[in-house]
């Protein structure tokens, strides 16, 4: 995959024009800013973000929602199928009070009638402030943020590019559901399945090169393994901290994995149906293998969604399960960063950070740095 490079990604800046080495705070950093790339986050801005959202899961609790994205519109313009990330988008503009202009179908817009992505978006940009895109195409989130000059442009997904929404949420789901006390920092994660085609492993993966001594372990079959790009990136930017091994099968790691990050093996990636059925199915993971491979009582097992085959729906009862309270945390993360790209900021004196980090199971401990 071509890295995409965070001068070219913050050029496309449309609101304001903040370099990324600015003092500013994360939300400022961020307010007016394309979303393209899981690059743009440095450590400092993930503890904000996840900070800001353990803030929206209050809210949420509390009172379901709060007025600060009254009179800003956000646009969803999906050209492949969402369930997840178009509705949980769709919800937290609306749990910000703001307003939502959905356009899951394209058969049913100018799209087909052979209209350019670009100018797709750049009608979009006429009636709202914001515009989620999922595409097929690699680079594509790139490519129509730069015919955009008011909007600000969120990547939900360009073809087996990157998915940093999906990560950021991964990220509060990986922090709420350690152990009490444990941080990320120590921590194995163990990412399993399609990591060629897969997008959020790609996108979680280079977040992940943000944390000190984390080890992640790759297990898929040999024709769908993390491409090297990413593998050398994490090395370079984690300074070698970060220990990445391959593997094939769970069997010799699992016993030592926290966090189990299964993915769908992407059918649609593949140019012949013959090659997808090679590896479909490579992995199931169920409460036999669980307790045969030694995983521990403390593993949390995540899943971006849908799943297809790869984890028995017999485990969606066991507490390691953690791929249905993922999507839920991913609304308050989905809520924290809209409000900062619409400039947005709750007021002061909601819930402190102590308060927050106390006692409460699913809001994310966040280790010192
Ligand atoms: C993923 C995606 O679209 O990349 N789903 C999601 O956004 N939650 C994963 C997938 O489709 O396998």
């Amino acid at each position: 995959m071509a890295e995409l490079d965070v001068k070219q990604l913050l050029s496309g800046t449309c609101l304001s024009s903040i370099s990324p080495l600015s003092p500013l705070d994360s939300s400022e950093k961020f307010s007016g800013s394309h979303i393209l790339s899981i690059i743009q986050f440095s450590r400092h801005d993930l503890d904000e973000l996840l900070l800001v959202a353990g803030k929206m899961k209050l809210i949420v609790e509390s009172v379901g929602m709060c007025d600060i994205a009254r009179g800003s519109v956000m646009a969803v313009l999906f050209y492949e199928s969402s369930t997840r990330t178009s509705s949980s988008f769709q919800v937290a503009m609306q749990r910000l009070g703001g307003q939502v202009l959905a356009i899951n179908d394209i058969s049913n817009s100018s799209v087909s009638k052979g209209e350019t992505l670009e100018d797709t978006v750049k009608c979009l940009e006429c009636y709202t402030n914001v515009i989620v895109l999922r595409h097929p195409e690699l680079g594509a989130a790139l490519r129509a943020s730069k015919s955009l000059s008011t909007a600000c442009l969120i990547n939900a997904g360009d073809g087996v590019g990157e998915h940093p929404t999906q990560a950021l949420l991964d990220l509060y789901t990986i922090q709420a559901e350690l152990p009490a006390g444990r941080g990320l920092e120590g921590a194995t994660i163990t990412m399993l399945g399609d990591l060629k085609h897969g997008r959020t492993v790609h996108s979680l993966a280079k977040l992940l090169a943000n944390y000190k001594n984390v080890k992640i372990n790759y297990v898929s079959p040999e024709q769908l393994k993390m491409p090297k790009e990413i593998v050398e990136f994490v090395a370079e930017k984690s300074q070698g901290t970060i220990q990445q091994s391959e593997y094939s099968t769970l069997e010799k790691i699992l016993q030592e994995t926290d966090i189990l990050y299964v993915t769908r093996i992407q059918r649609e990636r593949f140019s012949q149906e013959i090659d997808y059925l090679a590896v479909a199915n490579s992995y199931i993971i169920t409460p036999q293998l669980l307790s045969q491979y030694g995983a521990r009582s403390t593993l949390r097992i995540l899943h971006p969604l849908p799943r297809v085959n790869e984890i028995s729906p017999q485990l969606d009862s066991d507490p390691r399960a953690a791929y249905f309270r993922q999507m839920r945390y991913g609304l308050y993360v989905r809520m924290a960063l809209l409000s900062w790209v619409l400039g947005k900021k709750l007021p002061e004196n909601l819930g402190g950070t102590s308060n927050l980090n106390k006692g409460n199971y699913d809001t994310p401990q966040l280790a010192s740095h």
